[in-house]
C-alpha cells in the first residue's frame, strides 16, 4: 500500500503531506550551507561537526554526539555499540527499528528483536519490561538492549508517558541493561511534551534525533549519549559505512536547524489540529482529532479505500499516504504553510466527492 516512488504531479500547487521528510532547505539554510567550514570528518578535523555535534549533546543533556548520516543507521549504530551479537533488543512491535529498517539488527548485527505490545501511545509496559529482563532458562536470548521510540511513528506521533519511559529506564539500569531511544522527532515530542529535550532524552542512556524531519535539515541525525559509548559508536558508524569527508555543508543545514526551526514546530503541531478537526467533518473520512498530539495524522476510511483517497487527493495536488486499506496518513512540517490548512481542506472536500462518486 505505502508506495515510496509516488510521486508529486507536474505543473500543480502541491501540498506534500507524506512525510514531514520532504521538506527542501529555506534559503537562509542553504546560505549556511554554503559559507560552512568544513574538514576530513574521518579525520575528525571538520569544524563544523564538531560544532554540530557539540550542540547536539548540550540540548539532549548527553556527554557526547555523533553526526550519522540518516536516523535508521543511529539506531543502528547504537544498537550494535550497546548490545552484542546472541542478544536481544526489546522493542515495542510498531518500533521502526523492528519494522522499517531492513531488518537490520537481526542481518547487520546479529541481534535478536523481541517486540512487546506497547500501550496506545506506543510505550512499553514497564511490567512487561521488568517481566522480560528476568534472568530466564538458557533457551532464552539475554536482553542487551531495551529500545523505545519517542514521539511515536505508528502509534500517530505519539507521546509515551514520561512517567513509563522513566520506570523502564530504572527497571533496565537495576538489570545493567542500556535503554535507547528512537527520538526520530525527538523535539516534536519536547514540544508536545512541553519540556527541554533534555528532560525527554533524560529517560535514555542513549538518544538518535533527526535533523532532516521536522526541523528541516536535508540530511543527517545525532546519536547522543555517554563519551564512551560515542567513542565505540565512532568505529560502529564507520563499519556502517557512514563515515563521511567533508560534512561540514550538512552540519551547518543541523546547526541553522537548531538555532532557527525548534521553536516553529509548535506551529506544525497546531496546523495538524486544525487539520484533524476539518478532516472529521470530511464524508468518508474520520480521525479523532484529540487522539494526534504532535503533527502525524492516521485517518481512517472505508475498508479498502485509502488508495482511491490518496489517488484523488493527488490529482487535487495533496499528497498523502495510504498507510493500509482503510487509513491514509497526513503530516505537517516546515513547508506547509498556517494558511495553506482551509485550502488543503477544500482539496480535500473536493476530492470526497469523487471518491463517493466512484464507490457509488
Ligand atoms: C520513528 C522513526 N525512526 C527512525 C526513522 C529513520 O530515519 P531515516 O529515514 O533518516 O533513516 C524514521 C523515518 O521516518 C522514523 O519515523
Amino acid at each position: 500500500m505505502y508506495d515510496v516512488h509516488e510521486k508529486p504531479p507536474e505543473g500543480a500547487t502541491v501540498h506534500d503531506l507524506r512525510s514531514d521528510t520532504v521538506t527542501r532547505p529555506t534559503d537562509a539554510m542553504r546560505r549556511a550551507m554554503f559559507d560552512a567550514p568544513v574538514g576530513d570528518d574521518v579525520y575528525r578535523e571538520d569544524p563544523s561537526a564538531r560544532a554540530l555535534e557539540a550542540r547536539a549533546a548540550e540540548l539532549t543533556g548527553k556527554e557526547a554526539a555523533l553526526f550519522v548520516p540518516t536516523g535508521s543507521m543511529g539506531n543502528q549504530v547504537a544498537m550494535a555499540t550497546w548490545a552484542g551479537r546472541h542478544q536481544s533488543v526489546l522493542c515495542e512491535r510498531r518500533a521502526h527499528v523492528l519494522l522499517y529498517e531492513q531488518g537490520a539488527m537481526a542481518a547487520l548485527s546479529g541481534l535478536h528483536p523481541e517486540p512487546l505490545q506497547g500501550d496506545a501511545d506506543g510505550c512499553l509496559e514497564p511490567d512487561d519490561v521488568e517481566r522480560a529482563l528476568r534472568p530466564g532458562p538458557y533457551d532464552r536470548v539475554p536482553v542487551g538492549l531495551v529500545a523505545v521510540e519517542c514521539t511515536h511513528n505508528v502509534a500517530g506521533g505519539s507521546l509515551p508517558s514520561l512517567d513509563k519511559l522513566s520506570r523502564i529506564h530504572g527497571l533496565a539500569r537495576e538489570r545493567g541493561v542500556p535503554v535507547h531511544m528512537d527520538g526520530a522527532r525527538l523535539f516534536n515530542a519536547a514540544t508536545g511534551y512541553g519540556v527541554p529535550v533534555a528532560q525527554v532524552a533524560a529517560h535514555t542512556d542513549s538518544v538518535m534525533f533527526c535533523l532532516s524531519k521536522g526541523l528541516g535539515a536535508p540530511v543527517g541525525s545525532m546519536l547522543c549519549g555517554p563519551r564512551d559509548f560515542i567513542a565505540s559508536a565512532l568505529p560502529m558508524r564507520k563499519r556502517f559505512g557512514g563515515g563521511m569527508r567533508q560534512v561540514g555543508s550538512l552540519c551547518a543545514a543541523g546547526l541553522h536547524a537548531l538555532e532557527h526551526h525548534v521553536e516553529r514546530l509548535s506551529r506544525d503541531h497546531a496546523n495538524a489540529r486544525a487539520l484533524a478537526v476539518g478532516l472529521d467533518l470530511v464524508e468518508g473520512l474520520s480521525i479523532d482529532p484529540g487522539a494526534f498530539p504532535t503533527n502525524i495524522l492516521y485517518v481512517s476510511t472505508a475498508p479498502e479505500a485509502a488508495p482511491r483517497w490518496a489517488d484523488a487527493l493527488r490529482r487535487h495536488g495533496v499528497l498523502i499516504h495510504a498507510i493500509s486499506h482503510d487509513s491514509v496518513r497526513f503530516v505537517t512540517h516546515l513547508d506547509i504553510a498556517d494558511d495553506a490548512i482551509p485550502a488543503i481542506l477544500s482539496r480535500v472536500a473536493a476530492a470526497a466527492s469523487e471518491v463517493a462518486a466512484e464507490d457509488a
